[in-house]
């Protein structure tokens, strides 16, 4: 989804590793590969495309995070929405690792932790195999010279409407109300998404979906008194 110029035609499932040298210097390397069923490393993960009732066991609606981070809100969601199917992207080994511990320690059989980038996430899902996208606090990217490297762009929410199915949602938190102005801006001219609600304090006047589950950067970015912007979208 949403490729960035310059990048590699080749898929991540196969320069996940970067330089091999990698693999001395990051042990979470070695613990995400042997960590058990909660991980799916970069290698196995396209091999769940248009599968992943197999991988859970059933058909339940199937939720995504982009970029879970320690983990805390996957694993938050999973056990408090057991009749749905939670799978959290991230890039970071480490993170993998404390995210599938938080999932484990949950007891949360219906969540897995992939680690891949989330600019190819087509890779790992068929047309319509979601019923929402999860998008918490991803990275700002906030000066301009940077735009380039931001998830939140106007290819985003095409990209994102061929993965999740029609009837499904988007939601978005963010501490960088330029990432909630593109995605309200590009719903604007979208035939596939419409704009159900959106926050600009999310913390002070609540968030525009009911029962929202606080994440880990949100809860620093609440005790440092700093506002977290929402968007919650409907694929039509
Ligand atoms: C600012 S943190 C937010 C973490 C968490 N969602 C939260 O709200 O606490 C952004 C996360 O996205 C991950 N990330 C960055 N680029 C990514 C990519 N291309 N694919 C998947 N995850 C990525 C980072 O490693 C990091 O864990």
């Amino acid at each position: 989804m949403n490729r960035r110029p310059g990048q590699s035609a080749a898929p991540f499932s196969t320069r996940a590793h970067g330089p091999s040298n990698r693999h001395e210097v990051n042990p979470y390397r070695h613990d995400h590969e042997r960590f058990g069923k909660e991980i799916i490393a970069a290698e196995q993960a396209p091999s769940r495309r248009g599968g992943w009732h197999t991988e859970f066991g059933r058909d339940a609606p199937r939720h995504l995070e982009l970029g879970v981070g320690n983990g805390s809100w996957l694993a938050d969601s999973a056990s408090r929405a057991p009749d749905r199917d939670w799978i959290g992207l991230e890039i970071r080994y480490k993170r993998c690792v404390q995210a599938a511990e938080k999932v484990r320690a949950a007891g949360a059989s219906n969540a897995r932790v992939v680690r891949y980038s989330w600019f190819e996430v087509e890779q790992l899902f068929a047309p319509g195999e979601l019923a929402g996208i999860h998008v918490n606090h991803p990275d700002p990217w906030s000066h301009p010279s940077d735009a380039k490297h931001r998830l939140i762009t106007p290819g985003f929410l095409e990209g994102a409407a061929h993965l999740v199915a029609p009837g499904g949602e988007l939601r978005l938190k963010t501490d960088f109300d330029g990432h909630q102005l593109a995605l309200v801006g590009a719903v604007a001219i979208s035939t596939s998404w419409s704009l159900l609600g959106t926050s600009n304090d999310i913390r002070g006047a609540g968030a525009p979906w009911p029962d929202d589950i606080v994440t880990g950067y949100q809860a620093k970015f609440g005790k440092e008194g700093l506002p977290v912007f929402g968007a919650w979208l409907r694929r039509v």
